[in-house]
This record gives C-alpha cells, sequence and structure tokens, in this order.
C-alpha cells in the first residue's frame, strides 16, 4: 500500500514519514515546485538503483541532485561566477546547473552516471524541507515511468507508480507544471541543455549574456536525458495545428478558435487569457487529461515561441515525436 500524506494539513508527519523512508534507502515521491519528483539518497546506491528501476530509466541518464542551502551545494560543487550569479538570482527555483564534481563530493556515481559534474538545483517549497531535515541531498528524477508525461500532482504518480511506491507527499497541484531550465557553463559561454520552468530571458538579463541554445551548442548530446521522444501522452500528437479532425481532442491557447473545432472530442484551453506561466501549469495535466478521455490524437494550437513558450513547445514538439519501437 502506498501511503500518501498531505504536506498542507500534515507537514510534521509529512517530513518525519519522508526522512524515516529515505533512510531505509527507498525513493519517496515528493512535490517540488516544477513536477513531482522521485527523490532518494543520492549517497546511496541501493536507493539510486531503485529510482532507475522504479522508472524504468537508462542508467546512462544522469539524476538532478537537489540540495537544501548553499552550504549543502557547496560541499558538492564548483562554482564559476556566472554560475553563482545564476544560483544566487534564482535558487531556490526551477533553474538547474550543470557544475564540476568536488572531490569530496560523495553523491555516488550512479546518480551522475559516472559523469564528472553534476545537475544541482536548490528546489523551492516543501521538497526543500525535506531535503533540509534529511541533511543530505535527494536525486530526483521526476516521478515518472521513463518516457510518459512528468507528474505535476500526487493522483498522477499515484497513477504512473502508486503500486511500486511506500510514500508520496501530496501538496497540491505543483505551481510551475515545467521540469527546471538546466543550463552549463562553459569558458564563459551560458549554454541551454533543457528550457524549462525558468525563462531563458531572465538568465539573458541577468548576465548580460546570449544563452546558446541546443543547435548551435551542441548540447542536446551533453544532456543524455534529452532523447527526441519524451514526455509522451498515449495519444498520437500533432504540432501547431492549422485545424481540427474530427474526433481529436484540441488542446489550444488564448481562446484562439480552430477550423474543424465542432467535431473535435474535446477542447482545452491552456490559457483563454494567454499567459504563458498558466499554460505551462497546467500543460501536462491537460495532456493526461486527453489520455484519460481515450483520445486517439490530440491536436495543439499554436503557441507564441517567446518566455515560457520555448519550453511548452519544446515539450509539445518531443510529445509528438516518433515513439520507441515506431518508424521515424
Ligand atoms: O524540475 C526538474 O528538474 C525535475 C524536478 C523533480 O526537480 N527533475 C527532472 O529530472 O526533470 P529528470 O531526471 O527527469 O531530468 C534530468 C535531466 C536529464 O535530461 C539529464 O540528462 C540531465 O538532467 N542531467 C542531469 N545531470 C546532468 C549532467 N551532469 N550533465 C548533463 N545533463 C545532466
Ligand atoms: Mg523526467
Amino acid at each position: 500500500m502506498t501511503l500518501i500524506i498531505d504536506t498542507r494539513t500534515e507537514p510534521e508527519r509529512a517530513l518525519a514519514a519522508a526522512c524515516e523512508t529515505l533512510a531505509q534507502g527507498l525513493p519517496v515521491a515528493i512535490p517540488t515546485e516544477t513536477v513531482y519528483g522521485l527523490a532518494a539518497d543520492a549517497t546511496n546506491a541501493d536507493a539510486i538503483s531503485r529510482i532507475y528501476e522504479m522508472k524504468g530509466r537508462p542508467r546512462f541518464n544522469p539524476l538532478i541532485c537537489h540540495v537544501a542551502d548553499f552550504e549543502m551545494a557547496r560541499h558538492y560543487v564548483d562554482f564559476d561566477p556566472i554560475s553563482l550569479k545564476l544560483a544566487q538570482a534564482f535558487w531556490p527555483g526551477p533553474l538547474t546547473l550543470v557544475l564540476p564534481m568536488r572531490p569530496q563530493s560523495d553523491i555516488h556515481p550512479l546518480a551522475c552516471a559516472g559523469l564528472d559534474t553534476l545537475g544541482i538545483r536548490m528546489p523551492e517549497g516543501f521538497s526543500r524541507s525535506v531535503i533540509e531535515r534529511y541533511g543530505k541531498p535527494l536525486a530526483a528524477p521526476s516521478a515518472n515511468t521513463s518516457g510518459k508525461i512528468s507528474p505535476t500532482s500526487a493522483e498522477h504518480v499515484a497513477a504512473d507508480l502508486g503500486d511500486k511506491l511506500a510514500l508520496i507527499l501530496d501538496a497540491g497541484p505543483a505551481e510551475i507544471g515545467l521540469e527546471s531550465t538546466i543550463v552549463k557553463v562553459d569558458r564563459d559561454e551560458i549554454r541551454l541543455l533543457r528550457p524549462g520552468g525558468l525563462d531563458v530571458a531572465d538568465i539573458e538579463k541577468l548576465t548580460g549574456r546570449p544563452v546558446l541554445r541546443p543547435q548551435t551548442a551542441g548540447a542536446a548530446i551533453e544532456a543524455p536525458g534529452m532523447l527526441a521522444s519524451h514526455y509522451a501522452p498515449a495519444a498520437a500528437v500533432r504540432l501547431n495545428a492549422a485545424d481540427v479532425r474530427p474526433g481529436e481532442v484540441l488542446i489550444r491557447f488564448g481562446g484562439k478558435t480552430l477550423p474543424g473545432e465542432e467535431n473535435a472530442a474535446l477542447v482545452l484551453d491552456l490559457s483563454p487569457s494567454s499567459n504563458l506561466r498558466e499554460a505551462a501549469a497546467n500543460l501536462f495535466a491537460y495532456m493526461k487529461k486527453a489520455d484519460a478521455f481515450g483520445a486517439a490524437t490530440i491536436a495543439f494550437g499554436p503557441i507564441p515561441n517567446e518566455g515560457l513558450g520555448e519550453a511548452i513547445i519544446d515539450r509539445i514538439a518531443r510529445a509528438a515525436a516518433p515513439r520507441e519501437g515506431e518508424q521515424a
């Protein structure tokens, strides 16, 4: 039986149960501001193994390690000046930095897939309290079966991994709804490894430097998790649809209607008021809603390619990419 504890009504019980479960080397699903994570003690090989097993995740795909504060972060990684500036501005928050690991790091090599760098992030919200109380960094990928959509609620986690998990902490819907933005600073160049919940424009504004996109930086190879097909719902996905075909579920943006909409099985709007933050927060839940509806195909209306729109389009494009076992 999976125990689900609501952190809003029973925070103390949630913290105690999480720490006890983590100390046993078992993963716990924790709420972060981006998506729900499947967290385990980053220094414990058995615990990390269980994450890979539960998710069916390839072991060459490194995990992000989550810390409670700068002291913990500094114990594990070296900050270059630009990364430090980013961390000071945006932590706790939806930013992951890939940084060189320090010699005294006891992060288990399984967690970082044997790399000499660490993807590190200080999350916002209850997950940070868990790390603080536990006292050690937590490795946490999104709490979903590998290749599926990331969970933005405890219900999503329970539906996907519930039978395998001892404990889920429920803090309600994730505030941001998209995974963290991942960057790596390389000789004063800021490279984007994954667009996400932190707007790249905010990074550019703070540093006064351009952020290099994967195409220009070759970074897709550097973030091994960025396989083309990812974040996939069960339904097929049509990107940037100009019209709606009969029986499709339409997910649109900004109240913009599409021709053929009257024949849609269901119409969902990510943000009728054209707010990209609201759209990001709704994206994964709406894909799951479309799946639950039994849609064969989801058509996505156009999304503006600015601000968080970049990360939203990235996730929809991955959802639309050919799946494993399908012809490209
Ligand atoms: O918002 C998030 O980042 C969520 C929450 C739970 O924190 N976590 C998450 O983790 O999205 P995951 O495992 O689904 O994605 C981690 C990504 C992968 O694409 C992986 O390749 C990349 O981070 N990554 C981790 N460590 C890395 C490293 N040392 N170098 C390059 N990429 C790394
Ligand atoms: Mg993931």
